[in-house]
Order: structure tokens, then C-alpha cells, then sequence
């Protein structure tokens, strides 16, 4: 008999995401003959760009199947290294670069490099789930911060000079954010890299939606400010490439040779066909389908954001980039619906329109708020707001 109770402490610490039921009864509507218009999923719609397959399956062909260094294919960090120069103007030495399986392979670096028992992260609330999770794993602890509409949903300066303790080792922000598509402005960038330098700690900034940002704004990468930030990013959402599993991350040249180590036995190295065909990611010709459909998502916003307003949501921040809108449905409540999570199944059940409760990003007004992602065409955007208007 396998007993349950022997997994260690530090995987049953690790929480599931709520929207995981919504998905699953969302499934089990679809088999029953139900259409669901899916808002809940964080990934965009699109495929992955052609010239990038191509450079894949050419990859392949040619045998490409190996492992690549544990820090990555030095062409392509040569490549991401170019990348910082032309999109930002900013010099970051390629040796400072590391590709990883993912933001998420990258967060793991960064976690097991920074955190350890004792120590902890501050975090803003609402945030990323994972990365409460990713601390968890690593032994050390969260310390979260309640943000709202009067700081943008981000972490302050002055939230540092509040929050940090003797443990704090680091605080983590995402600019634009996810859930609440916000952005953090050079100004802003500044004022914290110099709270957590007097507190000599270390800032970590999830650029991963760079690149999908509107109303002609375009997020500052952190290492325009300042260079001992740790950055991480991901050819999963801009670049439209979630399933190759690629991401890569900045680190301080102190932090290069521990990367390596740490990198070698977590992963031994990202996917390398994968590698091979990011090499086509910052091709011209990539680059625009790809601003072609930063320009869709920016029309997607455009049209969802007063259409929600209209049915009663509130969304006091303006969300300025990624593919969420992050609304309060206190007004939508009733005593059957009390809360976002008993909203978004009703929601479901009634108008086959699946969305992401606010419990998936934290505790502080989760149960009043849910993000809508806007990765379906617009006519099915539009067609999702009538069927909830029929049903509140
Ligand atoms: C803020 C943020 N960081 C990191 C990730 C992980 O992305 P990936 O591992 O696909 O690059 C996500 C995915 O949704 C995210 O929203």
C-alpha cells in the first residue's frame, strides 16, 4: 500500500490552481455538446509564428537533438543579448544571460539562488501564483503585500522601506503584471531598485509580457536603471511560443558561475530544438506578425474593457499591457453568487463563459475580483459579455 502521507512536507505545501476546476468543469460542458468562450487561459491564442516553426523543424532535420550548455546555445544568448541593444538600448554582456525552460525554469534559478530557509520574498497580492510556490519549494518564506488601484497594483518604494525585515532577501515585482496588466514606469523602476539597494537586498523584475503593451506605451526593461537587477522573461507570450517551453533570465556577473551549477543539475539545459528555432524570434519578418498581433490584443482591450464596465464590473487600474483585464464584481454578487469563485462557476454553468477567480492570485480582494483574459477573438469577447448580461 503507497502511504500518501509520505510526501514531503514541501510538495504538499504546494497549492493547486483554483481555475483548474473551472477548466475541468469547462471540459466536462464541452463533451456534453456545450460551447465555452475561454477567458481563464494565460496563453495567446495565436500560434506560434511560422518563421520560428520553420526554424524548428529545420533544426531537427539537421539533427539538432543534443543537449546545449546548461547556460544555453551561445548563439542565442548572443541573440537575447542583441535584443537588450536594439529593442532597449541597453548593453547586457551575453555571459550574463541564461536560458531556461521557461520564465518558469528561470524564477526556479533565481528562487534557489536568492532564497533559503529563513530568508523571504516580498511579493505583491495580487500577484503570479507560482511564485508563492516556487518560494515554498526553495524553503524560504512570502511576505505579501496588499496592493490596490492606488499604487497601479505594483510594489512601491515605500512598501519596501515598510515590509523588508532582517530575512527579506529580495523583493519580486512583474511589469506589466499579470493578473492586472499594469505597468511599472521608469520613475517607478528607479525608486525601487534604490529602496532595495539601501536595504542590500536584491530586486527581481518578470518582464515576461514586454512587448504587449498599448495606447503607444512601452515598458522600460529594468535594466535601463539598473544593472544588478535579476530580469525574467520568456519567448512564451510575446513571442508566441508557450509549448517550446523557453524563457531565459539577467543576472548580476556575480551570479553567473552559481547560475551555471544550479542550471546544469535542475535542468541540464532548455529544450535545444527549441533554442534553435527562438534563434528566428527577433527575425524582421517575425517580428512583424508579431506587432500585428500586439495590435490585436490592443484592439481585444479596447473592446472588452467598457463592455465590462458596462455590465457592472469596475476596473480602477488601467491595465496597460499584457492580455488580462482584472475587475471588481462586488456589484455582480448576490446571495447564490457570494463570491468570485461561486460567480465564475455560475457564470460558466449559465453562459458557457469561463473566467479566472481573484482566489488564483492571492487572498487580499480575491473573493471580489476576477481577471479576464483576452485571448479569443473579439467577436467571441463580445458574444461572452452578451451571454453574461442575460444571465445578471
Ligand atoms: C507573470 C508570469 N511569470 C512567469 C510565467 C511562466 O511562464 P513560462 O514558464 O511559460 O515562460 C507566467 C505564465 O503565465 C506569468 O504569467
Amino acid at each position: 500500500m503507497i502511504d500518501p502521507s509520505r510526501i514531503a512536507g514541501r510538495a504538499q505545501a504546494i497549492t493547486p490552481f483554483h481555475v483548474m476546476d473551472i477548466l475541468a468543469q469547462a471540459k466536462r460542458l464541452e463533451t456534453q455538446g456545450k460551447d465555452i468562450i475561454h477567458m481563464e487561459v494565460g496563453e495567446p491564442d495565436f500560434d506560434t509564428p511560422q518563421p520560428i516553426i520553420e526554424a524548428g523543424i529545420k533544426a531537427l532535420k539537421a539533427g539538432k537533438t543534443h543537449y546545449t550548455p546548461a547556460l544555453g546555445l551561445p548563439e542565442l544568448r548572443e541573440a537575447i543579448a542583441a535584443w537588450y541593444e536594439t529593442r532597449y538600448q541597453v548593453k547586457v554582456s551575453a555571459n550574463r544571460i541564461i536560458v531556461t525552460p521557461g520564465a518558469s525554469g528561470a524564477l526556479l534559478l533565481v528562487m534557489g539562488a536568492l532564497l533559503e530557509q529563513g530568508r523571504n520574498v516580498l511579493l505583491a497580492d495580487p500577484g503570479y501564483p507560482c511564485n508563492r510556490n516556487f518560494a515554498r519549494f526553495v524553503e524560504g518564506k512570502t511576505k505579501t503585500v496588499n496592493v490596490d488601484a492606488s499604487t497601479n497594483y505594483q510594489l512601491t518604494a515605500e512598501h519596501i522601506e515598510q515590509y523588508w525585515d532582517d530575512n527579506t532577501a529580495l523583493a519580486l515585482v512583474a511589469s506589466p503584471s499579470n493578473p492586472t496588466g499594469t505597468v511599472l514606469n521608469q520613475q517607478q523602476l528607479k525608486s525601487l531598485s534604490d529602496a532595495v539597494a539601501l536595504k542590500n537586498g536584491h530586486l527581481v523584475v518578470d518582464e515576461i509580457y514586454h512587448g504587449l503593451t498599448y495606447d503607444g506605451y512601452d515598458a522600460p526593461t529594468v535594466l535601463a536603471i539598473n544593472q544588478n537587477a535579476f530580469v525574467i522573461n520568456s519567448f512564451s507570450k510575446y513571442f508566441g511560443m508557450t509549448g517550446w517551453r523557453l524563457g531565459w533570465l539577467v543576472v548580476p556577473e556575480a551570479y553567473e558561475q552559481v547560475m551555471d551549477r544550479l542550471a546544469q543539475n535542475l535542468f541540464l539545459a532548455a529544450p535545444t530544438m527549441s533554442q534553435y528555432a527562438a534563434l528566428a524570434a527577433f527575425n524582421s519578418q517575425t517580428l512583424a506578425i508579431l506587432e500585428q498581433r500586439r495590435h490585436t490584443f490592443e484592439q481585444r482591450r479596447n473592446s472588452l474593457l467598457p463592455a465590462l464596465r458596462s455590465i457592472g464590473l469596475k476596473i480602477d487600474a488601467p491595465p496597460q499591457g499584457a492580455f488580462y483585464i482584472y475587475a471588481d464584481c462586488r456589484q455582480l454578487l448576490t446571495e447564490q453568487c457570494p463570491n468570485s469563485m461561486a460567480l465564475s462557476k455560475h457564470w460558466l454553468q449559465q453562459a458557457g463563459v469561463a473566467v479566472t477567480p481573484g482566489n488564483d492570485f492571492g487572498h487580499y480582494l480575491a473573493e471580489s475580483h476576477i481577471r479576464f483574459a483576452y485571448t479569443a477573438n473579439e467577436e467571441r469577447l463580445m458574444l461572452a459579455i452578451e451571454r453574461i448580461k442575460h444571465i445578471i
